[in-house]
């Protein structure tokens, strides 16, 4: 399919019972569960299979070819084959993969790390964001020697077993609004280990100071993420960080922020532009070019329980693929490729996209929003403000909605995630924002009469 059409019905033959996409589902599906080693990757009745992608496009199994506006779950701020991580990665390919001992590119991306981010000092590498959040807490737990964390409803920080509570809690069991129930949001983890899980209320300030209050001796560190994609990227109420901030430092508490998918929104991630003073901050998806990777990183007084020299509980962590030199020169051609230049036009792409589809929405009479900062976007279901997870809870009928929306979006040549989220790269500019306007419009005016 032609890219002009892109905005125009007719994209959607993978949903042909002959299509190859079928024919892969059923084959597929006896080896691999569902077809997806993702959550959230499978979409009724199957999800699209790729054969691959360039720049902000990506070809379906049936060589249909639409505009990649999700970029694996957020990670590519460059779209598909970036030229100079190929070039980067291709060379490095032939000087080996992977050693025994450190290598060049390795203090390179975590120099540059720190010298963008106020919150890292100190930077060790891990293969996935799941990995360095797993690394963060257990170093707070090291550092401060108390055993529990505390993490807001609704954020999602990976699926390690102490973070993946109260993600995505539901009525009747989800407790009182300023006392959250710790619910597993996922099979197979321990009660024991999801009750020691505090969880809080974003944006509720005094309820959270109430909870940490009661248990401030039991507390190892609260995780944030300053703009919680599941959460539907509610920004956090002016002072609200830096309140957490006092708190914590009064009862000696330490703070995570998990900047995985937040690193998007700025130069010097989320911190420099909502302030909060993290003591550790974690990093993945952009930060790897394309490639596995998670930065646990801090200030290096904290991140000491690190240092093989400590004296206290020493932290072992690193596995064999840690800090893999592909993966390393991936992540620092990507982002010295991102200066703070192309920051500031991605945030004016994102902001103009933004208002476009907002004003789409109403129009449409189609309730909706599209909320964000910086490249992100998501897509919730509702006009009504949203202040905290609950609120995004009590969307009626969000997940159909969203699943039409998304196939429609589909059907008009535009990926965004089945959940509405979507992202902007760097090789989009204003051609490519029309289509994804023209996409969101023809989508949101036919959605009810299908
Ligand atoms: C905020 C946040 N933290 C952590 C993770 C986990 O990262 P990974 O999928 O690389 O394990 C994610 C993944 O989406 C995330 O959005």
């Amino acid at each position: 399919m032609d890219r002009s059409n892109i905005g125009q019905p007719g994209f959607n033959s993978f949903l042909n019972t002959d299509s190859k996409c079928a024919e892969w589902f059923q084959e597929v599906k006896k080896y691999i569960p569902y077809s997806t080693s993702k959550a959230n990757q499978y979409v009724k009745p199957y999800p699209l299979c790729i054969q691959g992608g360039s720049g902000c496009y990506a070809t379906d199994l049936e060589g249909v070819e639409r505009m990649d506006c999700i970029n694996a779950f957020t990670a590519l701020i460059h779209g598909h084959a970036f030229p100079p991580v190929v070039r980067a990665v291709t060379e490095q390919l032939s000087r080996g993969t992977n050693f025994s001992y450190p290598t060049p590119a390795e203090s390179a991306l975590a120099k540059l790390l720190v010298e963008r981010v106020s919150g890292a000092e100190i930077v060790r590498f891990g293969n996935s964001g799941t990995e360095a959040v797993m690394m963060a807490i257990k170093a707070a737990r090291a550092y401060t020697g108390r055993d529990r964390i505390a993490k807001f409803e609704g954020a999602y920080h990976g699926y390690y077993d102490d973070i993946q509570v109260g993600t995505n809690s539901k009525p009747p069991d989800w407790g009182p609004e300023d006392a959250p129930a710790s619910l597993p949001s996922s099979g197979g983890i321990p009660m024991h280990r999801v009750k020691e899980t505090l969880v809080l209320p974003w944006n509720d300030a005094d309820a959270v100071e109430q909870l940490l209050t009661r248990h401030k001796d039991e507390l190892a560190a609260v995780i944030v993420d300053p703009l919680a994609n599941r959460m539907g990227f509610i920004s956090p109420a002016p002072g609200f960080l830096d309140r957490i901030r006092a708190i914590t430092r009064a009862y000696g508490i330490l703070v995570i922020f998990d900047e995985v998918i937040s690193f998007r929104i700025g130069y010097g991630g989320a911190q420099a532009r909502y302030g909060g003073d993290p003591d550790f901050t974690t990093f993945g998806k952009i930060m790897g070019g394309g490639f596995p990777i998670g930065a646990t990183s801090g200030k290096a007084e904290v991140m000491s329980v690190f240092d093989p020299g400590s004296k206290g509980p020493r932290i072992l962590s690193g596995g064999t693929y840690s800090a893999n030199p592909v993966s390393m020169i991936a992540g620092l051609t990507a982002m010295e490729a991102l200066d703070s230049s192309g920051y500031d036009r991605l945030e004016d792409m994102g902001n103009r996209l933004r208002t476009r589809l907002n004003d789409l929405f109403k129009k449409s009479n189609q309730s909706g929003q599209v909320t964000g900062e910086g490249s992100l976007f998501r897509v919730m279901m509702t006009d009504r403000p949203l202040k905290s997870y609950r609120d995004t809870m009590r969307i009626p009928d969000a997940e159909t909605r969203c699943l039409r929306l998304f196939l429609a979006l589909l059907d008009t040549g535009i990926m965004v995630g089945s959940n509405g989220l979507g992202c902007l790269t760097t090789p989009m500019g204003d051609e490519e924002l029309d289509k994804i306007e023209a996409a969101f419009e023809r989508a949101l005016f036919t959605l009810d009469n299908e």
